[in-house]
């Protein structure tokens, strides 16, 4: 498909072709799991949560709990960034309420065990994940796949579990670049490999998330953030063209601009932070997506019906996707979410 052709029911794809929509397309992140009710009772019948991953038949079935009963603009692949490392031989598994361990790497001989190779029969069941879902979605559905970008991959894989600093990482990555670099162009490698799968299988549209983009000197945010997104973003449209990627890199603040530039992605996600005049501005470049406060939908009433407003207002008549700055919380009333819809799509500027 080319980028002329693409398909005008789908409003995420027009959005990211340059189209500027009133209302906007709104999906949120994260917007499949435990807030539901139903994605709760099916991932207690599934197993661990990465055996629901890899189950083409449930995750395809979680990540359309939401579609139906929402009618989001875009359905986003059920799987998890950390597919990426557990595919490539460092086992990830998700304690209750405590998140994920992995056996950290620590050595360049840790990292010589990680094999490319070996992601092939885990890859192949996301893979057909996606198959499904382009069959089981209505047509006017945009489909998301997606990955971690390799710094906050790395982040995991390097401290063994989530970290409030990514001290482990920023340390080998100071100390010992050239390991840590080739850490790095592993996840590149994979990466690519993953989403241009993704996307052969069926998905529309890329996001690469860098939860952890955050922490980083201009130096080290040059070239552990935006190098690897940029060589993934290439990579991918000299395979798939007229897919749009978009970036997310949370924290980034004022380092945006420039991760906008060099990347080349056709849309940013911006972070609850994200000032809306910065957005309004990075909107004469990309798509901008963004950037509720997930709280707010915790919350509810007024207070979000006042914030959506304004966020509706600022980016109105631009290329703007409405979202979340960052995921759903476990919290959230479900009945909230459908009002943040109704609020969005019944939105008419004055
Ligand atoms: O609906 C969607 O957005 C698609 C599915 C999705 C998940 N994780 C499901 C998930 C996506 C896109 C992700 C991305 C992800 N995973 C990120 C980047 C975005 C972000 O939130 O910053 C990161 C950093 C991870 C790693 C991860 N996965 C952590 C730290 C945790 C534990 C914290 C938590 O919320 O439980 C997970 C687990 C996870 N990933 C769950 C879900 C629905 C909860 C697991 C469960 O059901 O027990």
């Amino acid at each position: 498909m080319t980028a002329s052709s693409t398909p005008s029911h789908r409003r995420l794809l027009r959005t990211l072709a340059g189209e500027p929509l009133s209302p906007p397309p709104i999906w949120l992140m994260r917007q499949a799991g435990r807030y539901l009710p139903e994605y709760r009772a099916l991932r207690a019948q599934a197993g661990s949560f990465l055996d629901l991953c890899y189950d083409p038949a449930l995750a395809a079935e979680v990540t359309l709990q939401p579609i139906r009963r929402y009618g989001f603009d875009a359905a986003i692949l059920f799987s998890d960034i950390l597919v990426v490392p557990d595919a490539l031989g460092q086992p990830v598994s998700f304690l209750e309420g405590e998140g994920p361990r992995l056996d950290p790497i620590r050595t360049p001989a840790d990292l010589c065990r990680l094999q490319a190779g070996a992601t092939r029969p885990k890859f192949a069941r996301v893979f057909e994940t996606v198959a499904r879902l382009r069959q089981d979605l209505p047509r006017e559905t945009t489909l998301i796949g997606f990955c971690g970008a390799p710094w906050t991959v790395a982040t995991y894989m390097v401290a063994g579990r989530g970290s409030p600093d990514q001290a482990a990482a920023r340390l080998w990555a100071y100390g010992d670049a050239a390991t840590f670099q080739a850490l790095v162009d592993l996840l590149c490698d994979v990466s690519i490999e993953y989403l241009s799968g993704q996307v052969s299988a069926g998905a529309d549209v890329i996001q690469i998330f860098d939860s952890w983009a955050g922490n980083l000197p201009e130096d080290a945010f040059a070239r552990w953030v935006v190098a690897p997104t940029k060589r993934i973003r290439s990579a991918l449209k000299q395979r798939h063209p007229a897919v749009p990627v978009i970036g997310f890199p949370r924290g980034a603040g004022a380092q945006t601009t420039n991760y906008l530039s060099v990347t080349g992605v056709d849309g940013v996600s911006c972070d609850t932070t994200t000032p809306l005049a910065l957005m309004a501005e990075l909107s004469a470049s990309a798509s901008v997506q963004g950037n509720l406060d997930p709280l707010l939908l915790v919350v509810g009433g007024p207070p979000l019906e006042r914030r959506t407003r304004e966020i509706l207002t600022a980016l109105d008549g631009r290329r703007f996707i409405f979202n979340l700055g960052h995921g759903i919380v476990p919290e959230t009333p479900p009945e909230h979410v459908g009002a943040l819809v109704d609020l969005v799509r019944g939105y008419r500027a004055t």
